[in-house]
């Protein structure tokens, strides 16, 4: 068969212990590496997904496997970046979903094409960055973010999605409410010529000021954002984890008054829309579990909000944990927390 017909590379009971950053151990009946839109588009064609449980791999860093899989994984390879057009407002630059995020965001810095800087150093594919939004340091992705193409796993449809098709919220988009039906394929995105240092979050302007850096460039933004982030967070090379491990968590200003009058350390962030977002770190903090070990899992000591694993865990641990620190955080403040991660295998209560 010519390269031009190929179907994706099949591997049959699949080991996914090394293709997820918390390390957990699993395995599922097919894994297929899609390396392009056009063996997806055969591979939907020759009906190979029809009526057959299926998920789509990205870098694996926001993914708990709770369990083996019985169905078909799609792992997304599809490469390429590229400047698409240049103009008065900036550079439209896009790349494909299997690209690493963190070599795309310096790629565009070193190009002198600013505004994705905030967002150094985060794990996973730039596939995966629309699908939760990624966020840090003040900035969001949909702040940058100008189009993407995915393809309708069902159908086969191609289609090109607008800022306002993708429903973006914190840590959320319409990918997460149709989940398993959309794979993206290559997402693009706007990086403004009129750009200013996005220094708001406190600890960015400490580490520049640190640096004796007053008027940061991009390239210098970027640099610190590194720093703190890993000062701050376990590298999944070294330590299982999948990054944040609970929403920060939206609760009526009701709510939000009377634990401000209880505890008046506890961070709180007012919403546009009336709500407050609370520093779910500081909650699991103040229920106890910081730097605590439950078996093989751990909440990490230098951010609460971070699930570790201590070496040789399994989703069930997670779960377990993740359910302990859940109900001690309702228990004592009356606050719902919601994990982050995408759960595949099993539930995490
Ligand atoms: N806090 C504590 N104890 C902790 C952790 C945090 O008291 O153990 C307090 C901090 O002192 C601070 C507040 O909580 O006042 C916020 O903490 P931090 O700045 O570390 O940020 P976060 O809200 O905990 C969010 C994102 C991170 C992102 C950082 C920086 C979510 C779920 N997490 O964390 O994103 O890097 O802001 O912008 O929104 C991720 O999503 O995987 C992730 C790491």
């Amino acid at each position: 068969m010519s390269s031009a017909e190929a179907l994706p590379e099949c591997v049959p009971d699949a080991d996914l212990s090394a293709l997820n950053t918390f390390r957990l151990p699993a395995r599922a009946s097919i894994l297929l590496r899609i390396r392009s839109e056009d063996e997806l588009l055969r591979l939907i064609a020759v009906g190979h997904l029809k009526g057959r449980p299926h998920f789509v791999l990205g870098g694996g860093s926001n993914l708990v496997l709770a369990g083996d899989f019985d169905g078909i994984v799609l792992k997304v390879e599809i490469d390429g970046r590229r400047l698409v057009t240049e103009g008065e407002a900036g550079w439209l630059v896009e790349a494909g979903a299997g690209e690493a995020w963190h070599d795309f965001v310096r790629w565009t810095v070193a190009q002198g094409w600013p505004g994705l800087e905030n967002l150094s150093l985060i794990p996973g594919t730039v596939g995966a960055a629309p699908i939760q939004n990624i966020g840090a340091y003040g900035v969001e992705m949909a702040d940058r973010f100008a189009g993407l193409d995915a393809v309708d796993l069902e159908t086969g449809e191609r289609r090109v999605f607008s800022a306002e098709d993708c429903r973006f919220g914190y840590r959320d988009s319409v990918f997460k409410h149709e989940a398993g039906r959309w794979l993206v394929t290559r997402v693009r995105f706007l990086l403004p010529r009129a750009w200013a240092p996005d220094v708001r979050y406190g600890e960015v302007g400490a580490e520049l000021a640190a640096r004796g850096i007053e008027l940061p460039t991009a390239l210098q933004v970027s640099d610190a954002v590194i720093a703190i982030r890993r000062r701050k967070l376990p590298d999944p090379a070294e330590i299982g984890n999948a990054g944040s491990f609970f929403k920060n968590p939206l609760v009526d200003a009701g709510l939000a008054g009377q634990l401000r009058a209880a505890h008046p350390a506890l961070p709180q962030y007012p919403q546009a829309d009336g709500r407050v977002k609370l520093a779910a770190g500081w909650l699991i903090e103040h229920a106890g579990w910081k730097g605590r070990d439950l078996g093989a899992v751990g909440c990490y000591e230098r951010q609460a909000l971070v699930l570790v694993n201590r070496g040789g865990a399994r989703g069930e641990d997670v779960c377990r944990m993740a359910g302990r620190i859940c109900d001690d955080v309702r228990a004592r403040f009356g606050v719902a927390l919601e994990p982050e991660p995408v759960f595949i295998g099993g539930n995490p209560r």
